[in-house]
């Protein structure tokens, strides 16, 4: 039975930016995220405090950071990989930190250089350290439905990561189709296994990257099953420099025009999505990858 309501969790700054080959300026990104919040996004990813050689395309997190201007009732969450990272984002005053490892130990090494159980370890006192401040705390499984190095993965893995990274205490763990290649049943396997080993739907977010296209069918198979938060980046921007091939990640805009056709409520307003959209786009200078970018809105909107 789907939900009359879900969350749509923004990660168009981070993840969308991150593996954009040309360079977005601080002042650009810093418009681009009060468009967002503009839009009715109540929760933004704002950025990442990772290695700038790593990421480069986010070196600039701490500016980000320090001069965002907070809205109320809007979370600014930010990737924190290791304690290093996680006394960066306090400097810069976030209150809301994503820690990040993956279903497989291949992906955990290209992306963290870490085993899993190292990353688990890693985070254990940057989640305490988050809890004892009252910050919110989410954690990503990565390649959760598939591995660029190790191919399917069994569900088994998610459920065991997700296990420990809970333990951690996390508010939220991120399932993340990283490739973009799960279809309906890969979530419905592996949903079933997560709920089965009893993590709670409202414990979890989707994050689906929109490769094959399969994103929304997804969305609506993981509603049918009674989840009701999601993850997507305004433009369709986004994809990891460490998942050979990945694409954009579900455009926010195909998902608001989805969840408005179905009568779900979320409170975000499609026209102001596609304005921050289009305003990404000149700044990547290139067309918009979304479909709602081509095609528009219907009845009216047309970007
Ligand atoms: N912020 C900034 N710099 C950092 C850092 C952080 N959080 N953590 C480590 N560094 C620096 C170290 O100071 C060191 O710098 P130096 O070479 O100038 O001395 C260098 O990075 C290597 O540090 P080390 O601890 O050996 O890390 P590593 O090389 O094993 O890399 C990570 C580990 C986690 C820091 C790195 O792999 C990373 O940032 N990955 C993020 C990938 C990502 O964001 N992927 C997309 C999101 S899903
Ligand atoms: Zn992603």
């Amino acid at each position: 039975m789907a939900p009359s309501e879900v969350r749509i969790y923004e990660v168009g700054p981070r993840d969308g930016l991150q593996a954009e080959s040309t360079g977005v300026e601080t002042d650009d990104k810093l418009r681009f995220i009060q468009l967002l919040s503009n839009a009715g996004l109540r929760e933004i990813e704002t950025t990442s405090f990772v290695s700038p050689t790593a990421i480069p395309q986010l070196a600039d997190a701490d500016e980000v950071m320090r001069r965002l201007e907070r809205r109320v009732g809007v979370r600014y969450p930010v990737l924190v990989p290791n304690q290093r990272g996680m006394e960066r984002a306090l400097a810069a005053g976030a209150d809301a930190v994503c820690v990040f490892t993956a279903a497989t130990e291949s992906y955990a090494r290209h992306n963290i250089n870490m085993s899993i159980g190292e990353s688990i370890e890693a985070f254990r006192p940057v989640v305490a350290e988050a809890r004892q401040r009252g910050f919110w705390a989410r954690a990503y499984v990565s390649a959760a439905f598939g591995c660029p190095y190790e191919g399917e993965v069994p569900e088994r893995a998610v459920v065991d990561v997700s296990h420990a990274l809970m333990e951690l205490g996390v508010d939220e763990l991120a399932i993340s189709d990283t490739l973009g290649v799960a279809g309906p049943s890969d979530v419905r396997r592996v949903l079933g296994a997560v709920g089965e080993a009893g993590i709670a739907a409202d414990a979890i977010g989707l994050h689906f990257h929109d490769t094959r296209g399969t994103a929304l069918v997804n969305v609506v198979t993981a509603m049918s099953l009674g989840y009701r938060s999601f993850d997507a980046s305004t433009g369709g921007t986004g994809g990891s420099p460490f998942a050979p091939g990945s694409a954009g990640n579900l455009a926010t805009e195909d998902l608001v025009y989805l969840l408005d056709r179905e009568g779900v409520r979320h409170g975000v307003d499609l026209d102001a999505v596609l304005a921050a959209a289009s305003f990404m786009a000149d700044r990547l200078g290139r067309p918009l990858q979304s479909r709602l970018g081509r095609a528009g809105g219907w009845p009216g909107s047309v970007p």
